[in-house]
């Protein structure tokens, strides 16, 4: 089966949310099951400094107002996966964020620029690179979104199918919506602009039109597959959304074994497993040194690795933290994003710093360290698609602290009296998107810690878990059955 995934991030090459972890591990466990998976990627500095061996395939000249474009062939490092890169610079050849400026605008050119990637991607599938044709097309976000839109036109022009598409969402709330009197960049027949269509609410909208033109639909969880179709998490597409349900599915994400793996993991200070704990005791000692935090064991650590957006809740965490300190826990975040969030939580590490750390910035080596040293991973988010750090989580011997929204309600199981009776608990999980939703959750967390070896049995329970991106690649596997191109 020939597979071309159409993304923008991939880890460890270039990362701004889970989309990259996803990018990076789930080609590349296909591969392993004996699926020829591709990427296809725009041509950010980042990627086309770390895609080894890059060789043109085809000259695109001059198109979507970039001079001249051309497609390259390389191997992504570590995994091997073959990566074509569209080298565009006028488009793409920007530092830093690849899809703001430094002053965290959108580029005013956006519409061209992930425009070209969808249009690559159906070029592609028409046999641009003459040695390989994908048999199904695999576009990521609203930054492919356009991908399955110009299949169809192709499909319309030729009278024949030329691939099948899958449109993932990783996250409703990001649609790509520009103006739309912006249509006639795009080269689409001009009959797509209709709600039936690219055209939503008079714009033009990449996300819309990956799900509407795309032959099946994934999102990567099952319960946010089913939050998705009605209006609170709809982000307005769950119409759209409930007319295709048969074609929607959720598939959860897997954890990167060879990236998130404390028996092995060379980023954190003593390496632990299930049967060995003592490491992950020395993990929290040494956070605690490195943070300034006072170095103690008689409370538990709380921690967070997260974008700082609405989405993730983190308002919920400041009005909790008087609890965190005066119950004797401490508490350590690593993030960037919001400016009011993120002074609110510098605030609150100088206001405390024997129990509260603040790291703003992002730091993927840190990132590791906090996931092993913390007793409690908090991620108490509005919505989460999968969510990636409560299953690092897990895997680390931290238990995740989550409300039960999306992909969080799929993998944590609260310990309550009768899970932790059934030995079915591996975290906390609170419902009420509020104050005392948290709070309760939170005494929770500290009752179990003041009971060892019942944390000991819930930790155990949450490192045996299976998150592989195996059991998401049979999964994806079955649904390209359903839909390949010869
Ligand atoms: P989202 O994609 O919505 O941001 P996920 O939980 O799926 O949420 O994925 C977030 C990924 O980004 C995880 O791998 C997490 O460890 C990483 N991450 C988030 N913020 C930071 C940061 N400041 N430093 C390092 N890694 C971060
Ligand atoms: C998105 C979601 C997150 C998910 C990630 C990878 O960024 O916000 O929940 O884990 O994509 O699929």
């Amino acid at each position: 089966m020939r597979v071309l995934h159409v993304c923008t991030e991939i880890y460890p090459l270039l990362k701004t949310g889970g989309l990259a972890d996803v990018a990076g591990a789930l080609p590349a466990a296909q591969a392993r099951e004996g699926c020829d998976a591709r990427v296809l990627v725009p041509g950010f500095p980042a990627l086309r400094a770390g895609i080894l061996d890059q060789q043109p395939v085809a000259e695109l000249g001059s198109v979507f107002g970039a001079a001249s474009v051309r497609l390259l062939r390389g191997v992504l490092p570590d995994s091997g996966v073959s990566a074509y890169v569209i080298d565009a610079p006028d488009l793409y050849d920007r530092p830093g964020n690849p899809y703001a400026d430094a002053a965290n605008h959108a580029y005013p050119d956006n519409l061209q620029r992930f425009a070209l990637l969808g249009w690559v991607a159906a070029r592609m599938a028409e046999g641009l690179d003459p040695a390989w044709r994908p048999q199904v097309v695999h576009a990521h976000d609203w930054h492919a979104g356009l991908a399955p839109a110009y299949l169809k036109a192709a499909e319309h022009a030729t009278g024949r199918k030329l691939a099948g598409s899958v449109q993932t969402i990783h996250n409703l709330a990001y649609q790509g919506n520009f103006p739309g009197h912006l249509f006639g960049y795009l080269g689409l027949p001009a009959h797509f602009f209709d709600i039936n269509g690219v055209e939503f609410h008079g714009q033009c909208s990449f996300l819309k039109a990956g799900l509407f033109f795309a032959d099946k639909i994934t999102t990567v969880s099952p319960t946010y597959a089913r939050e998705i179709q009605h209006a609170e998490q709809g982000c307005g597409l769950d119409g759209l959304l409930r007319a295709r349900a048969n074609d929607l599915s959720g598939i959860l994400n897997g954890v990167d074994d060879a990236v998130w793996n404390p028996a092995v993991d060379a980023a954190i200070p003593a390496r632990y497993d299930a049967g060995m704990p003592a490491g992950k005791r020395a993990c929290k000692a040494a956070l605690q040194r490195e943070a300034g935090l006072a170095v103690r064991d008689d409370g538990p650590l709380f921690v967070i690795v997260s974008r700082l957006t609405e989405q993730k809740g983190l308002h919920l965490v400041l009005a909790a933290l008087p609890l965190i300190v005066q119950r004797g826990g401490q508490f350590m975040l690593l993030g960037s994003g919001d400016k009011a969030l993120e002074d609110a939580f510098r605030a609150a590490a100088a206001d405390q710093p024997q129990s509260v750390a603040v790291r703003i910035g992002y730091d993927e080596q840190l990132s590791h360290r906090l996931i092993a040293a913390g007793d409690v991973i908090l991620v108490p988010s509005r919505f989460e698609p999968c969510g990636l750090t409560q299953l690092y989580g897990l895997k680390y011997g931290t238990l995740p602290l989550v409300r039960r929204v999306g992909g969080l309600a799929d993998t944590v199981v609260d310990a309550s009296l009768e899970n932790l009776g059934d030995g079915l608990a591996t975290g906390f999980v609170f419902e009420a998107f509020d104050e005392s939703g948290i709070g309760a959750a939170l005494r929770r967390a500290f009752a179990l810690y003041e009971r060892e070896a019942d944390w000991r049995q819930v930790q155990a329970l949450g490192m045996r878990q299976q998150f592989d991106w195996d059991a998401a690649a049979d999964h994806y596997a079955a649904l390209y059955q359903q839909i390949a191109t010869t």
